[in-house]
Protein backbone atom coordinates (compact mmCIF):
# COMPACT_ATOMS: atom_id res chain seq x y z
CA UNK A 1 0.00 0.00 0.00
CA UNK A 2 1.58 3.43 -0.73
CA UNK A 3 1.29 6.20 1.45
CA UNK A 4 -2.46 7.95 1.35
CA UNK A 5 -2.66 11.96 0.08
CA UNK A 6 1.61 12.05 0.10
CA UNK A 7 1.27 15.54 -0.92
CA UNK A 8 3.11 18.87 0.35
CA UNK A 9 0.77 21.69 0.61
CA UNK A 10 3.14 24.62 0.12
CA UNK A 11 2.25 28.34 -0.70
CA UNK A 12 3.03 29.57 -3.94
CA UNK A 13 7.47 30.11 -4.92
CA UNK A 14 8.74 31.43 -8.28
CA UNK A 15 11.93 30.85 -7.54
CA UNK A 16 11.12 26.60 -6.68
CA UNK A 17 8.67 26.58 -9.82
CA UNK A 18 11.40 27.77 -12.11
CA UNK A 19 13.98 25.51 -10.40
CA UNK A 20 11.73 22.47 -10.68
CA UNK A 21 13.28 19.96 -12.51
CA UNK A 22 10.38 17.15 -12.85
CA UNK A 23 7.05 17.71 -13.93
CA UNK A 24 4.88 20.62 -13.13
CA UNK A 25 1.08 20.52 -13.68
CA UNK A 26 -0.95 23.58 -13.83
CA UNK A 27 -4.70 23.45 -13.67
CA UNK A 28 -6.20 25.93 -16.12
CA UNK A 29 -9.91 26.54 -18.29
CA UNK A 30 -10.02 26.98 -21.78
CA UNK A 31 -11.51 30.43 -22.56
CA UNK A 32 -9.92 31.45 -19.24
CA UNK A 33 -7.03 34.01 -17.69
CA UNK A 34 -4.48 32.25 -16.22
CA UNK A 35 -3.97 32.53 -12.89
CA UNK A 36 -1.39 34.47 -11.27
CA UNK A 37 1.40 31.41 -10.41
CA UNK A 38 0.18 30.63 -14.18
CA UNK A 39 0.96 33.89 -15.96
CA UNK A 40 4.62 34.00 -13.89
CA UNK A 41 5.18 30.86 -15.50
CA UNK A 42 3.99 31.54 -18.83
CA UNK A 43 6.38 34.62 -18.70
CA UNK A 44 9.02 31.96 -18.01
CA UNK A 45 8.16 29.74 -20.98
CA UNK A 46 7.99 33.04 -22.79
CA UNK A 47 4.35 32.49 -23.68
CA UNK A 48 4.09 28.74 -24.29
CA UNK A 49 1.91 27.75 -21.63
CA UNK A 50 -0.79 31.08 -22.71
CA UNK A 51 -0.64 29.91 -26.47
CA UNK A 52 -1.07 26.24 -25.67
CA UNK A 53 -4.29 27.05 -23.02
CA UNK A 54 -5.55 29.07 -25.85
CA UNK A 55 -5.36 26.45 -28.25
CA UNK A 56 -8.05 24.37 -30.14
CA UNK A 57 -6.17 20.92 -28.46
CA UNK A 58 -7.13 22.34 -25.14
CA UNK A 59 -10.53 23.67 -25.83
CA UNK A 60 -11.62 19.85 -27.04
CA UNK A 61 -9.55 18.61 -23.59
CA UNK A 62 -12.48 16.91 -21.56
CA UNK A 63 -12.59 18.98 -17.77
CA UNK A 64 -10.38 16.94 -15.76
CA UNK A 65 -8.01 15.66 -19.05
CA UNK A 66 -5.06 17.53 -19.74
CA UNK A 67 -2.19 18.77 -22.45
CA UNK A 68 1.16 17.88 -22.47
CA UNK A 69 4.20 20.17 -23.15
CA UNK A 70 7.47 17.87 -22.78
CA UNK A 71 10.65 19.68 -22.42
CA UNK A 72 9.16 23.17 -22.25
CA UNK A 73 11.90 25.95 -23.22
CA UNK A 74 13.22 28.70 -20.55
CA UNK A 75 12.60 26.12 -17.62
CA UNK A 76 14.26 23.40 -15.53
CA UNK A 77 10.93 21.07 -15.47
CA UNK A 78 11.12 17.88 -18.10
CA UNK A 79 7.37 18.44 -19.19
CA UNK A 80 4.39 21.05 -17.93
CA UNK A 81 0.99 19.41 -17.96
CA UNK A 82 -2.09 21.79 -18.58
CA UNK A 83 -5.08 19.85 -16.91
CA UNK A 84 -8.61 21.38 -17.23
CA UNK A 85 -10.33 22.13 -14.46
CA UNK A 86 -13.24 24.87 -14.44
CA UNK A 87 -13.49 26.99 -11.20
CA UNK A 88 -16.38 25.88 -10.34
CA UNK A 89 -15.70 21.80 -11.01
CA UNK A 90 -17.34 19.44 -8.60
CA UNK A 91 -15.92 17.16 -6.37
CA UNK A 92 -16.15 14.42 -9.01
CA UNK A 93 -14.09 16.34 -11.77
CA UNK A 94 -11.88 17.82 -9.31
CA UNK A 95 -10.94 13.98 -8.35
CA UNK A 96 -10.31 13.51 -12.19
CA UNK A 97 -7.81 15.73 -12.95
CA UNK A 98 -6.14 14.84 -9.97
CA UNK A 99 -6.25 10.88 -11.04
CA UNK A 100 -5.23 12.91 -14.72
CA UNK A 101 -1.92 13.54 -12.82
CA UNK A 102 -1.76 10.86 -10.24
CA UNK A 103 -1.49 8.63 -13.94
CA UNK A 104 0.90 10.20 -15.74
CA UNK A 105 3.11 10.99 -13.20
CA UNK A 106 6.14 8.60 -12.79
CA UNK A 107 9.06 8.54 -10.44
CA UNK A 108 9.69 12.51 -10.76
CA UNK A 109 8.79 15.23 -8.70
CA UNK A 110 5.74 16.82 -9.27
CA UNK A 111 4.86 20.19 -8.61
CA UNK A 112 1.05 20.95 -9.12
CA UNK A 113 0.25 25.05 -9.00
CA UNK A 114 -3.21 24.73 -7.25
CA UNK A 115 -3.21 28.18 -6.10
CA UNK A 116 -6.82 29.45 -4.62
CA UNK A 117 -8.69 26.37 -6.45
CA UNK A 118 -11.57 26.08 -3.96
CA UNK A 119 -11.40 21.86 -5.04
CA UNK A 120 -7.55 21.99 -4.44
CA UNK A 121 -8.29 19.06 -1.71
CA UNK A 122 -10.06 17.31 -3.65
CA UNK A 123 -7.83 17.34 -6.64
CA UNK A 124 -4.98 15.87 -4.27
CA UNK A 125 -7.42 13.56 -3.17
CA UNK A 126 -7.52 12.22 -7.08
CA UNK A 127 -3.65 12.07 -7.42
CA UNK A 128 -3.28 10.16 -4.42
CA UNK A 129 -6.01 7.33 -5.46
CA UNK A 130 -4.86 6.92 -9.04
CA UNK A 131 -1.14 6.95 -8.05
CA UNK A 132 -2.22 3.58 -5.86
CA UNK A 133 -0.58 0.84 -7.27
CA UNK A 134 -0.80 -3.32 -6.04
CA UNK A 135 2.90 -3.86 -6.24
CA UNK A 136 2.79 -6.67 -3.47
CA UNK A 137 3.82 -9.61 -5.58
CA UNK A 138 5.99 -8.09 -8.20
CA UNK A 139 9.93 -8.68 -7.94
CA UNK A 140 12.67 -6.34 -8.70
CA UNK A 141 12.84 -2.59 -8.45
CA UNK A 142 8.92 -0.95 -7.41
CA UNK A 143 8.29 2.25 -9.01
CA UNK A 144 7.95 4.85 -6.17
CA UNK A 145 5.49 7.62 -6.05
CA UNK A 146 7.99 10.84 -6.72
CA UNK A 147 7.34 13.73 -3.85
CA UNK A 148 4.22 15.58 -4.62
CA UNK A 149 4.18 19.31 -3.98
CA UNK A 150 1.18 21.48 -4.23
CA UNK A 151 1.30 25.21 -4.42
CA UNK A 152 -1.98 26.66 -2.87
CA UNK A 153 -2.22 30.18 -1.29
CA UNK A 154 -3.42 28.86 1.84
CA UNK A 155 -1.78 25.68 2.65
CA UNK A 156 -2.67 25.48 6.26
CA UNK A 157 -6.10 25.60 5.25
CA UNK A 158 -6.21 22.94 2.55
CA UNK A 159 -4.04 20.48 4.25
CA UNK A 160 -6.51 20.83 7.24
CA UNK A 161 -9.48 20.07 4.72
CA UNK A 162 -7.51 17.19 3.00
CA UNK A 163 -6.42 15.70 6.38
CA UNK A 164 -9.93 13.38 6.65
CA UNK A 165 -9.82 12.60 3.28
CA UNK A 166 -6.49 10.49 3.57
CA UNK A 167 -8.51 8.36 5.87
CA UNK A 168 -10.98 7.65 2.89
CA UNK A 169 -7.91 6.93 0.63
CA UNK A 170 -6.34 5.15 3.90
CA UNK A 171 -9.87 3.44 3.77
CA UNK A 172 -10.20 2.72 0.41
CA UNK A 173 -6.08 1.35 -0.01
CA UNK A 174 -6.81 -0.87 2.13
CA UNK A 175 -10.33 -2.75 0.56
CA UNK A 176 -8.16 -2.79 -3.44
CA UNK A 177 -5.03 -4.44 -1.10
CA UNK A 178 -7.44 -6.87 0.55
CA UNK A 179 -9.51 -7.68 -2.92
CA UNK A 180 -6.32 -7.80 -5.08
CA UNK A 181 -4.27 -10.16 -2.88
CA UNK A 182 -4.55 -13.94 -4.05
CA UNK A 183 -6.23 -17.06 -2.63
CA UNK A 184 -3.63 -18.26 -1.41
CA UNK A 185 -2.10 -15.57 0.52
CA UNK A 186 -5.43 -14.25 1.95
CA UNK A 187 -6.93 -17.23 3.39
CA UNK A 188 -9.47 -16.66 5.91
CA UNK A 189 -6.81 -16.95 8.55
CA UNK A 190 -5.14 -14.25 6.85
CA UNK A 191 -7.76 -12.36 6.27
CA UNK A 192 -8.76 -12.48 10.06
CA UNK A 193 -5.53 -11.68 11.01
CA UNK A 194 -5.40 -8.35 9.06
CA UNK A 195 -8.73 -7.39 10.40
CA UNK A 196 -7.74 -8.40 14.01
CA UNK A 197 -4.21 -5.82 13.26
CA UNK A 198 -6.98 -2.97 13.10
CA UNK A 199 -6.90 -3.44 16.98
CA UNK A 200 -3.89 -0.65 16.73
CA UNK A 201 -6.13 1.80 15.58
CA UNK A 202 -8.87 1.50 18.28
CA UNK A 203 -11.29 -1.07 16.93
CA UNK A 204 -12.58 -3.87 19.12
CA UNK A 205 -12.30 -7.17 16.65
CA UNK A 206 -13.70 -10.39 17.64
CA UNK A 207 -13.37 -13.26 15.72
CA UNK A 208 -15.81 -15.87 15.63
CA UNK A 209 -14.40 -19.70 15.30
CA UNK A 210 -16.11 -22.76 13.97
CA UNK A 211 -16.88 -23.96 17.12
CA UNK A 212 -18.46 -21.11 18.53
CA UNK A 213 -20.32 -20.91 14.91
CA UNK A 214 -21.68 -24.05 15.64
CA UNK A 215 -22.79 -23.35 19.01
CA UNK A 216 -24.46 -20.61 17.31
CA UNK A 217 -26.45 -22.39 15.05
CA UNK A 218 -24.76 -20.95 12.04
CA UNK A 219 -25.27 -24.15 9.67
CA UNK A 220 -25.92 -21.89 6.18
CA UNK A 221 -22.44 -20.36 6.66
CA UNK A 222 -20.82 -23.39 7.72
CA UNK A 223 -21.80 -25.76 5.23
CA UNK A 224 -20.33 -23.48 2.22
CA UNK A 225 -16.79 -23.84 3.79
CA UNK A 226 -16.46 -27.44 4.48
CA UNK A 227 -14.87 -28.67 1.51
CA UNK A 228 -11.97 -26.30 2.40
CA UNK A 229 -8.99 -27.00 4.30
CA UNK A 230 -9.42 -23.02 5.90
CA UNK A 231 -11.46 -22.77 8.95
CA UNK A 232 -14.62 -20.60 8.63
CA UNK A 233 -15.03 -17.50 10.69
CA UNK A 234 -16.61 -14.67 11.27
CA UNK A 235 -15.11 -11.39 12.67
CA UNK A 236 -16.90 -8.33 14.40
CA UNK A 237 -15.10 -5.31 14.24
CA UNK A 238 -16.53 -2.72 16.73
CA UNK A 239 -16.26 1.57 16.31
CA UNK A 240 -17.73 2.87 19.25
CA UNK A 241 -17.15 6.32 18.78
CA UNK A 242 -20.19 7.37 19.29
CA UNK A 243 -22.41 7.85 22.34
CA UNK A 244 -22.42 4.88 24.96
CA UNK A 245 -25.21 2.78 24.27
CA UNK A 246 -26.54 3.99 21.33
CA UNK A 247 -27.42 1.22 19.03
CA UNK A 248 -24.98 1.06 16.39
CA UNK A 249 -24.93 0.98 12.24
CA UNK A 250 -24.19 -2.32 10.88
CA UNK A 251 -21.92 -3.22 7.79
CA UNK A 252 -22.36 -6.78 6.62
CA UNK A 253 -19.52 -8.12 4.23
CA UNK A 254 -19.51 -11.43 1.88
CA UNK A 255 -16.01 -12.74 2.43
CA UNK A 256 -16.03 -15.76 0.56
CA UNK A 257 -11.58 -16.03 -0.36
CA UNK A 258 -12.01 -18.06 -3.39
CA UNK A 259 -15.58 -19.25 -5.23
CA UNK A 260 -14.50 -22.35 -7.24
CA UNK A 261 -18.71 -22.99 -7.06
CA UNK A 262 -17.94 -26.22 -4.85
CA UNK A 263 -19.38 -28.94 -6.00
CA UNK A 264 -21.26 -27.11 -8.80
CA UNK A 265 -17.60 -26.27 -9.82
CA UNK A 266 -17.47 -22.96 -12.02
CA UNK A 267 -16.50 -23.59 -15.62
CA UNK A 268 -12.26 -23.20 -15.81
CA UNK A 269 -12.38 -19.86 -17.77
CA UNK A 270 -12.23 -16.73 -15.53
CA UNK A 271 -12.49 -18.78 -12.54
CA UNK A 272 -9.05 -16.92 -11.21
CA UNK A 273 -11.03 -14.05 -11.05
CA UNK A 274 -13.00 -15.63 -7.78
CA UNK A 275 -10.13 -14.45 -5.70
CA UNK A 276 -12.28 -11.01 -5.33
CA UNK A 277 -15.07 -12.92 -3.77
CA UNK A 278 -14.41 -11.50 -0.54
CA UNK A 279 -14.93 -7.92 -2.02
CA UNK A 280 -17.79 -7.33 0.38
CA UNK A 281 -15.61 -8.00 3.51
CA UNK A 282 -13.40 -5.83 2.07
CA UNK A 283 -15.29 -2.90 1.37
CA UNK A 284 -16.61 -3.27 4.95
CA UNK A 285 -13.29 -3.82 6.43
CA UNK A 286 -12.17 -0.54 4.24
CA UNK A 287 -15.13 1.51 6.41
CA UNK A 288 -14.05 0.61 9.32
CA UNK A 289 -10.37 1.69 8.93
CA UNK A 290 -11.56 4.79 7.60
CA UNK A 291 -13.56 5.61 10.86
CA UNK A 292 -11.03 4.90 13.06
CA UNK A 293 -8.04 6.54 11.13
CA UNK A 294 -10.67 9.48 11.39
CA UNK A 295 -12.15 8.95 14.72
CA UNK A 296 -15.86 9.15 13.49
CA UNK A 297 -18.70 10.20 16.52
CA UNK A 298 -20.61 7.23 15.75
CA UNK A 299 -20.97 3.72 16.54
CA UNK A 300 -20.63 1.39 13.45
CA UNK A 301 -20.49 -2.84 13.77
CA UNK A 302 -18.61 -4.05 10.84
CA UNK A 303 -19.36 -8.17 10.33
CA UNK A 304 -17.94 -10.44 7.57
CA UNK A 305 -18.48 -14.17 7.55
CA UNK A 306 -15.08 -15.25 5.73
CA UNK A 307 -15.20 -18.90 4.01
CA UNK A 308 -13.61 -20.52 1.16
CA UNK A 309 -15.93 -22.34 -1.25
CA UNK A 310 -14.21 -25.62 -2.69
CA UNK A 311 -15.27 -29.04 -3.90
CA UNK A 312 -14.06 -31.97 -1.58
CA UNK A 313 -15.51 -35.88 -0.40
CA UNK A 314 -16.22 -33.33 2.97
CA UNK A 315 -17.77 -30.36 0.58
CA UNK A 316 -21.31 -29.56 1.17
CA UNK A 317 -23.91 -31.50 -1.80
CA UNK A 318 -26.27 -30.20 -3.90
CA UNK A 319 -29.97 -31.45 -2.84
CA UNK A 320 -28.29 -31.23 1.22
CA UNK A 321 -30.43 -29.14 3.33
CA UNK A 322 -29.04 -26.85 6.29
CA UNK A 323 -30.85 -24.98 9.56
CA UNK A 324 -29.57 -21.55 9.73
CA UNK A 325 -29.35 -19.45 12.57
CA UNK A 326 -32.75 -18.16 12.17
CA UNK A 327 -34.01 -21.69 12.36
CA UNK A 328 -35.52 -21.53 8.28
CA UNK A 329 -33.91 -24.88 6.68
CA UNK A 330 -32.79 -24.01 3.33
CA UNK A 331 -32.29 -26.83 0.45
CA UNK A 332 -29.10 -25.93 -1.15
CA UNK A 333 -29.93 -26.61 -4.77
CA UNK A 334 -26.46 -24.80 -6.35
CA UNK A 335 -23.48 -25.17 -4.20
CA UNK A 336 -22.11 -21.82 -6.12
CA UNK A 337 -24.82 -20.03 -4.80
CA UNK A 338 -22.87 -19.54 -1.58
CA UNK A 339 -22.65 -16.30 -0.82
CA UNK A 340 -26.00 -15.89 0.28
CA UNK A 341 -25.52 -18.49 2.55
CA UNK A 342 -22.96 -16.78 4.53
CA UNK A 343 -24.99 -13.49 4.57
CA UNK A 344 -28.11 -15.19 5.99
CA UNK A 345 -26.00 -15.91 9.30
CA UNK A 346 -24.20 -13.23 9.24
CA UNK A 347 -27.24 -10.58 8.75
CA UNK A 348 -29.23 -12.76 11.44
CA UNK A 349 -26.48 -12.41 13.94
CA UNK A 350 -25.89 -8.98 13.49
CA UNK A 351 -29.51 -8.05 14.09
CA UNK A 352 -29.69 -10.79 17.03
CA UNK A 353 -26.51 -9.15 18.92
CA UNK A 354 -26.61 -5.14 17.94
CA UNK A 355 -30.23 -4.64 17.07
CA UNK A 356 -28.99 -1.96 14.33
CA UNK A 357 -30.33 1.30 13.52
CA UNK A 358 -30.16 0.40 10.13
CA UNK A 359 -27.93 -2.12 7.80
CA UNK A 360 -26.12 -2.62 5.20
CA UNK A 361 -24.51 -5.52 3.03
CA UNK A 362 -21.97 -6.28 0.29
CA UNK A 363 -21.50 -8.47 -2.22
CA UNK A 364 -19.80 -9.78 -4.84
CA UNK A 365 -23.32 -11.98 -5.08
CA UNK A 366 -24.60 -12.74 -8.95
CA UNK A 367 -23.25 -12.84 -12.25
CA UNK A 368 -26.86 -11.73 -13.18
CA UNK A 369 -26.11 -8.08 -12.10
CA UNK A 370 -23.31 -7.69 -14.26
CA UNK A 371 -25.51 -8.80 -16.87
CA UNK A 372 -28.21 -6.28 -15.61
CA UNK A 373 -26.11 -3.32 -15.05
CA UNK A 374 -22.58 -3.96 -16.39
CA UNK A 375 -19.85 -2.61 -14.48
CA UNK A 376 -21.01 1.30 -14.01
CA UNK A 377 -23.33 0.62 -11.44
CA UNK A 378 -23.45 -1.79 -8.07
CA UNK A 379 -26.94 -3.10 -7.70
CA UNK A 380 -28.81 -1.77 -4.77
CA UNK A 381 -32.30 -3.18 -3.28
CA UNK A 382 -33.60 -2.25 0.03
CA UNK A 383 -36.95 -2.74 2.03
CA UNK A 384 -36.66 1.31 3.05
CA UNK A 385 -36.82 3.88 0.79
CA UNK A 386 -35.40 6.99 3.24
CA UNK A 387 -31.94 5.01 3.82
CA UNK A 388 -32.09 3.75 0.12
CA UNK A 389 -32.48 7.29 -0.91
CA UNK A 390 -29.86 8.10 1.49
CA UNK A 391 -27.47 5.87 -0.16
CA UNK A 392 -28.17 6.91 -3.20
CA UNK A 393 -27.51 10.58 -2.62
CA UNK A 394 -24.10 9.73 -0.98
CA UNK A 395 -22.75 7.32 -3.50
CA UNK A 396 -23.86 9.99 -5.98
CA UNK A 397 -21.76 12.46 -4.43
CA UNK A 398 -19.20 10.68 -4.59
CA UNK A 399 -19.55 9.88 -8.28
CA UNK A 400 -20.26 5.34 -7.46
CA UNK A 401 -22.55 4.32 -9.17
CA UNK A 402 -25.11 2.77 -8.23
CA UNK A 403 -28.57 2.08 -9.01
CA UNK A 404 -31.97 0.96 -7.28
CA UNK A 405 -33.41 -2.34 -8.50
CA UNK A 406 -37.30 -3.85 -7.91
CA UNK A 407 -38.11 -6.17 -5.23
CA UNK A 408 -41.40 -7.85 -4.40
CA UNK A 409 -44.09 -10.59 -3.34
CA UNK A 410 -43.77 -12.52 -6.91
CA UNK A 411 -39.70 -13.01 -6.62
CA UNK A 412 -40.11 -14.26 -3.35
CA UNK A 413 -42.47 -16.60 -4.51
CA UNK A 414 -39.45 -18.56 -6.81
CA UNK A 415 -37.60 -19.06 -3.74
CA UNK A 416 -40.45 -21.91 -2.54
CA UNK A 417 -38.82 -25.52 -1.73
CA UNK A 418 -40.47 -28.82 -1.92
CA UNK A 419 -38.89 -30.26 1.46
CA UNK A 420 -37.30 -26.92 2.86
CA UNK A 421 -38.79 -23.92 4.27
CA UNK A 422 -36.78 -22.21 0.80
CA UNK A 423 -34.19 -22.92 -1.92
CA UNK A 424 -30.52 -21.27 -2.51
CA UNK A 425 -31.37 -20.69 -6.23
CA UNK A 426 -34.10 -20.57 -8.50
CA UNK A 427 -33.03 -20.19 -12.32
CA UNK A 428 -31.44 -17.52 -14.53
CA UNK A 429 -34.61 -15.10 -14.44
CA UNK A 430 -34.03 -12.20 -12.63
CA UNK A 431 -31.19 -14.07 -10.65
CA UNK A 432 -29.96 -10.51 -9.10
CA UNK A 433 -33.43 -10.30 -7.61
CA UNK A 434 -34.16 -13.97 -6.40
CA UNK A 435 -30.74 -13.54 -4.58
CA UNK A 436 -31.82 -10.08 -2.83
CA UNK A 437 -34.93 -12.08 -1.52
CA UNK A 438 -33.49 -14.31 -0.45
CA UNK A 439 -31.14 -12.17 1.66
CA UNK A 440 -34.28 -10.35 2.49
CA UNK A 441 -35.84 -13.41 4.60
CA UNK A 442 -33.14 -13.03 6.85
CA UNK A 443 -33.75 -9.25 7.45
CA UNK A 444 -36.12 -8.14 10.49
CA UNK A 445 -38.87 -5.74 9.30
CA UNK A 446 -37.81 -2.91 11.87
CA UNK A 447 -34.61 -3.38 10.50
CA UNK A 448 -33.90 -0.61 7.87
CA UNK A 449 -31.64 -2.60 5.37
CA UNK A 450 -30.16 -2.07 2.08
CA UNK A 451 -28.38 -5.53 0.06
CA UNK A 452 -25.54 -3.78 -2.64
CA UNK A 453 -24.18 -6.47 -4.80
CA UNK A 454 -21.13 -5.21 -6.15
CA UNK A 455 -20.45 -8.04 -8.41
CA UNK A 456 -19.54 -5.69 -11.60
CA UNK A 457 -18.14 -2.78 -9.80
CA UNK A 458 -15.68 -4.70 -6.96
CA UNK A 459 -12.93 -5.04 -9.81
CA UNK A 460 -12.76 -3.72 -13.30
CA UNK A 461 -10.56 -5.03 -16.04
CA UNK A 462 -9.62 -1.54 -17.57
CA UNK A 463 -8.65 1.55 -16.13
CA UNK A 464 -10.88 4.07 -14.29
CA UNK A 465 -10.39 8.10 -13.26
CA UNK A 466 -9.03 7.22 -9.77
CA UNK A 467 -8.04 3.48 -9.96
CA UNK A 468 -5.95 1.17 -12.42
CA UNK A 469 -7.11 -2.03 -13.43
CA UNK A 470 -8.05 -3.82 -10.33
CA UNK A 471 -10.05 -3.50 -7.51
CA UNK A 472 -11.72 -0.46 -7.50
CA UNK A 473 -12.80 0.18 -3.31
CA UNK A 474 -16.09 1.11 -4.56
CA UNK A 475 -18.19 1.64 -1.82
CA UNK A 476 -16.07 2.93 0.62
CA UNK A 477 -16.57 6.92 -0.34
CA UNK A 478 -19.91 6.27 -0.28
CA UNK A 479 -20.62 4.24 3.04
CA UNK A 480 -18.53 6.82 4.70
CA UNK A 481 -20.31 9.82 3.60
CA UNK A 482 -23.64 7.99 4.47
CA UNK A 483 -22.37 7.21 8.02
CA UNK A 484 -21.16 10.97 7.99
CA UNK A 485 -23.70 12.93 6.89
CA UNK A 486 -26.85 10.55 8.39
CA UNK A 487 -25.55 8.89 11.93
CA UNK A 488 -22.32 10.97 12.86
CA UNK A 489 -23.16 13.74 15.77
CA UNK A 490 -21.27 16.68 16.13
N1 LIG B 1 -19.40 -15.05 -6.62
C1 LIG B 1 -20.40 -15.40 -7.57
C2 LIG B 1 -20.95 -14.18 -8.32
C3 LIG B 1 -20.00 -13.41 -9.20
C4 LIG B 1 -19.96 -13.64 -10.56
C5 LIG B 1 -19.18 -12.44 -8.67
C6 LIG B 1 -19.10 -12.92 -11.37
C7 LIG B 1 -18.32 -11.71 -9.48
C8 LIG B 1 -18.28 -11.95 -10.82
C9 LIG B 1 -21.56 -16.09 -6.87
O1 LIG B 1 -21.24 -16.82 -5.74
C10 LIG B 1 -22.17 -17.03 -7.84
O2 LIG B 1 -21.52 -17.97 -8.21
N2 LIG B 1 -23.41 -16.78 -8.23
C11 LIG B 1 -24.11 -17.59 -9.14
C12 LIG B 1 -25.49 -17.82 -8.59
C13 LIG B 1 -26.26 -18.91 -9.30
C14 LIG B 1 -25.61 -20.24 -9.06
C15 LIG B 1 -27.67 -18.90 -8.77
C16 LIG B 1 -24.15 -16.86 -10.46
O3 LIG B 1 -24.24 -15.64 -10.48
O4 LIG B 1 -24.03 -17.54 -11.49
MN1 LIG C 1 -20.66 -18.83 -6.23
ZN1 LIG D 1 -19.52 -16.26 -4.74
Amino acid sequence: MSNPLPIQFHATDLELLSGHTGRISVLADAGAALSPAGRRLDRLMKGALARAVASDAFSKARPGDSLELAFPAGLAADAVQIVRLPKRADIATARKAGGTIGRTHGAAATLILGESHPRAADLAFGVAMRAYEFTAHKSGEKKVLGPVTMMVAAPEAVAKQAAPMAAVAEGVFFTRDLVNEPANVLTTHDFAARLAAMHELGLHVEILEEPELLKLGMNALLGVGMGSESPSKVVVMQWNGGKKGDAPFALVGKGVVFDSGGISIKPAGGMEEMTMDMGGAGVVAGVMRTLAMRQAKVNVVGLVGLVENMPDGRAQRPGDVVRSMKGDTIEVINTDAEGRLVLADVLWYAQERFKPVGMINLATLTGAIIVALGHENTGVFSNSDNLCNAFLKAAAAEGEGAWRMPMGDGYDAKLKSRIADIVNSCGRDGGAITAAQFLARFVKPETPWCHLDIAGTALLKSDTALAPKGATGWGVMALDRLIRDRYEKG
